[in-house]
């Protein structure tokens, strides 16, 4: 499997949009800045603390065991919530987009909405259904919840499938007890990965695996990237590039990082962005807010006020040269459209809308793939991990923490345990 992978910074040059920009000189200039940077980052990896750069180097073949089980089952539900589902929802997505008829069909419970599991619980047969129970912790109340409604539903239900159905992947806690107790197969976080950079573990691999992605050639795209961008040379590490782009603009007041992919199958993985940038870099009174909008689609929702609205925002738009199905527009009419294909159009309405926003000195960025496979995705993915840990190093932010979320987990047990209780004192009421 083959793929090219091209970042394009023409347009958050000063010549291109005008003082607001950064010059190639500039750029050179922090080269002891960015040299910093991915040298931190380096130590932190030979450290042992990087455990998303030391997953490229695992054993695939461990996941021929689920893989071979898999196959008994008809439907997959991965349930996990945040960064033990948001990789592999996005990877799938990427692979075979969102309609779900292929075998097996993927259900995500990632929420503790009741009416989500209800409905999934309607679309599946659960003896035939292989069932992932991912958390790091092994004590996410949304994810152990749906366990626990999922497992009784089976178990007053006498559902029995031929084979065991659940399988764990947790770093410890409630989940691993349970998992040890029943028996289930299990897969390990390793201490040192971060829900939101464990896509290439366990943790997105497993399930991905059962699902026909092909691993391995993520993993290749991966370590690609990875490759690449052991090299100083910033023009030649797109990583620590967009890192650097990032973090002028947002010295410069671009508060939003707005990426907008060009192709559906690629919705998920700006989803997957939007955690891994807001909640590794959102601290201390810093951060970019990271916003997600649909080409072309959006366009016609949203693009008003990229163009005319606040100027906080810095645009990384996501496109791809060919598309794995394509149709010919054909019609009698006079149309400007006529004998020009759909991948055309989607790829002009792009590149109109780069030149428009260029021209109103908008800085934006471009990552073109020559196809959406997993060896693109792989290095994809793998370039926004690493950019993110560079990022927290020219930040000076812990990208591997997150404080607000372990503090909100803790109000819910508390609120669960009835020592919190709503109040509410200034409200409008109608009935
Ligand atoms: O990135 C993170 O660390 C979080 O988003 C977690 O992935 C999320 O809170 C789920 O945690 P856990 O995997 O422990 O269930």
């Amino acid at each position: 499997m083959k793929g090219i992978y091209k970042f394009n910074f023409d347009n958050v040059l000063k010549d291109k949009i005008g003082e607001t920009g950064i010059s190639v000189d500039e750029i050179d200039e922090l080269r002891d800045f960015t040299n910093l940077a991915k040298a931190n980052v380096t130590k932190k990896y030979e450290k042992g603390d990087l455990g998303f750069i030391e997953v490229l180097n695992e054993d695939l073949e461990i996941y021929e065991e689920v893989k071979e089980l898999s196959k008994e089952f008809d439907y997959i539900i991965i349930i996990g919530i945040g960064g033990s589902i948001l990789g592999s929802k996005a990877i799938h997505q990427g692979i075979y987009g969102s309609s779900n008829t292929y075998h097996p069909k993927v259900f995500y419970l990632d929420n503790s909405d009741p009416e989500k599991i209800y409905e999934t619980l309607k679309a599946v047969k659960l003896e035939k259904t292989l069932i992932f129970v991912i958390s790091k912790s092994g004590n996410t109340v949304e994810t152990l919840a749906n366990y626990f409604v999922i497992k009784k539903h089976m178990d007053k239900n006498n559902i029995t499938p031929a084979k065991p159905n659940f399988v764990a992947i947790t770093g410890g806690g409630l989940l691993q007890k349970i998992a040890d107790k029943e028996g289930y197969m299990c897969y390990k976080v390793p201490e040192n990965v971060g829900g939101r950079f464990s896509v290439l573990s366990a943790v997105g691999l497993a399930p991905l695996a059962c699902l026909n992605v092909d691993i391995h050639n993520l993993i290749k795209g991966a370590k690609k990237m990875n490759d690449i961008c052991q090299t100083d040379n910033i023009f030649r590490n797109p990583a620590l590039l967009n890192s650097l782009i990032h973090y002028k603009m947002d010295n410069t007041g671009k508060k939003i990082s707005l990426m907008m992919p060009y192709i559906g199958r690629l919705h998920q993985f700006g989803m997957w962005y939007r955690q891994l940038w807001a909640e590794s870099l959102g601290k201390d009174g810093n951060g970019q807010t990271p916003v997600i909008a649909l080409g072309a689609t959006d366009q016609h929702s949203q693009l008003q006020l990229y163009m005319d609205g606040p100027e906080d925002k810095i645009m990384t738009f996501l496109k791809v040269n060919t598309f794995k199905q394509d149709y010919s527009i054909e019609t009698d009419y006079d149309s400007d459209l006529k004998g020009h294909k759909l991948s055309e159009l989607i790829n002009s309405e792009q590149l109109g809308t780069e030149k428009s926003i260029t021209e109103k000195g908008i800085p934006n960025v471009k990552i073109t793939l020559s196809e959406l496979n997993e060896y693109t995705l792989g290095m994809l993915t793998y370039a926004y991990e690493l950019q993110t840990a560079y990022s927290g190093e020219l930040f000076c932010i812990n990208a591997f923490n997150q404080p607000a979320v372990e503090h909100a987990k803790k109000l819910s047990h508390a609120v669960l345990k009835g020592s919190i209780k709503e109040k509410s004192y200034n409200e409008i009421k109608i009935e």
